[in-house]
């Protein structure tokens, strides 16, 4: 595993720490099950590789042929975090294949799990498209006995409908249909699925139920607390968690622009609340907003949901406009340091919705930059992993590939990211290329004490 490069004194990297518990080699009398997974994104791959550790045969199946043949030769598509040495292990081992014919791999398989993406709409409710191909495909191709595992994030009551369809499209109820709902971080997706809090399995056999826990049971190798629940139930409980936690985000950045104004450090009020087990200390970061392909999307079908239902929801809707405003926050810091925006230069360090992937999907840095760049600035941006989306998202910014490039004649840095290179890099050398030596650092992760005797005008969030 890739050793973290050591962060300067007292500071902590990110929001958490990664050791990647290896799981037990397996064995015993639990017999491996043939199963399949639809979807080689990051849960899917994730999953996929897995189930195979545990001992399971695995079949993931993926219809983009770049990415197949990517995965076919141990390589990602994407940045995961040791994910790449979980599948490389798990293709020598045999128990892992990457196919790309559905109805072939399907066969003779006691579960099949679905990890295809459920993004937004432009409505804010979630986009079943993909969902559906895949579902008329199985109608056709599932039998008797076979177990279809929804771990998509998908809005509540879908399982029913897809069982209602099952039976007008002649598979009565000979088909189970379990929601089995991924809580996996990007970044630390490979360490959350061999070490869940809890897993979630819901349905109405308990015959499939037990099944889908038996799958789980053989690879962990210490006691996980198995919720099961009816379908309904377990698809709320996903997005219940991804609003409370965006909720949680939420508040401590609007905690930390109120500390902001009396001169109270936020950080230390999070770490003092963080200590009472009611509150916990994660999730108490405050930042530039959340972002990613979760988050924002749950939140939006929740606020979708209560809203097609007539029910009246406050906290969720205020959650997303004080994550607008966030972004807002963030340009308001930047433009307090510069004179003018317009004309001015601005390194940015992190594009990515947050370290340790390469993912860029509602990345704050999006909103915040193009407010930069609609208001004149001129964006010099670095991030050590952010794929080439980022040229279709940020079509106007000048990407480099060195960090002490956007900080060649910059009027102010902006951090976004928090990826731990940037506690590493030579700050007094940043100070002495640029115009003008200002930081707002939006994820706190500088010293703010060595960056002052540098020089710098230095503002974070929440610590004034
Ligand atoms: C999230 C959920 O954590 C995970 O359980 C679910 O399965 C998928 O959605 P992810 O989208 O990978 O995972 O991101 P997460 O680590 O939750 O962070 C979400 C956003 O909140 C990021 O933009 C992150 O930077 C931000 N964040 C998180 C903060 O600003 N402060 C914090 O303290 C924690």
């Amino acid at each position: 595993m890739k050793k973290k490069p050591r962060a300067l004194e007292g500071l902590k990297i990110g929001n958490s720490d990664y050791p990647l518990e290896d799981t037990a080699p397996l064995s015993g009398p639990l017999q491996g099950m043939k199963i399949c997974v639809v979807g080689a994104g990051f849960v899917g791959t994730v999953a996929a590789a897995g189930f195979a550790r545990f001992g399971h045969q695995v079949v993931c199946v993926e219809k983009d042929q770049n990415r197949l043949s990517l995965l076919r030769s141990g390589q990602l598509p994407y940045f995961e975090r040791d994910l790449e040495e979980l599948v490389r292990r798990e293709l020598a081992s045999g128990r892992l294949v990457f196919d790309s014919d559905l109805e072939k791999s399907v066969e003779g398989k006691k579960a099949v799990f679905l990890t295809v993406g459920t993004p937004s709409s432009s409505g804010g409710r979630a986009d079943l498209s993909a969902l559906q191909e895949v579902i008329s495909a199985l109608s056709r191709k599932m039998k008797s006995g076979q177990i279809l595992v929804l771990k998509s994030t998908v809005p509540v009551g879908t399982a029913e409908i897809i069982k209602k369809y099952f039976s007008q499209n002649g598979k009565r109820s000979e088909i189970e249909v379990i929601n089995n709902p991924e809580f996996l971080r990007e970044g630390n997706a490979v360490f959350d699925f061999f070490n869940p809090p809890r897993i979630v399995i819901g349905g109405n056999s308990g015959e499939a139920i037990e099944t889908i826990s038996h799958i789980y049971k053989m690879g962990m190798t210490k006691s996980v607390p198995i919720y099961t629940t009816d379908n309904r139930t377990a698809e709320m409980i996903k997005y219940a968690s991804n609003v409370f936690l965006a909720t949680k985000v939420g508040f401590v950045n609007e905690l930390a622009r109120l500390c902001d104004s009396v001169g109270v450090n936020a950080l230390e009020v999070a770490r003092a609340i963080g200590a009472d087990p009611r509150i916990g200390h994660q999730f108490l970061e405050p930042g530039p907003g959340w972002g990613g392909s979760c988050l924002p999307k749950d939140l939006q079908e929740f606020i979708g949901l209560a809203d097609s239902l007539g029910v009246s929801l406050f906290i969720p809707r205020a959650v997303s406009e004080a994550n607008l405003y966030q972004f807002e926050h963030i340009y308001l810091k930047v433009k307090n340091l510069v004179e003018n925006i317009a004309g001015a230069r601005i390194g940015v360090l992190g594009l990515t919705f947050k370290a340790n992937t390469s993912d860029l999907r509602q990345s704050p840095a999006i909103p915040i930059i193009t407010k930069l760049l609609d208001n004149g600035a001129e964006v010099t941006a670095y991030d050590p992993a952010a794929d080439d989306e980022a040229k279709s998202l940020l079509p106007d910014i000048i990407r480099v590939d060195d960090p002490y490039k956007t900080a060649e004649g910059a009027d102010c840095m902006l951090i976004l990211t928090e990826w731990s290179d940037f506690q590493l890099l030579d700050w007094n050398r940043i100070s002495e290329i640029m115009k003008s030596k200002n930081i707002v650092d939006a994820r706190n992760i500088l010293p703010p004490e060595l960056l002052k005797r540098y020089g710098f005008n230095y503002a974070s969030i929440g610590q004034n």
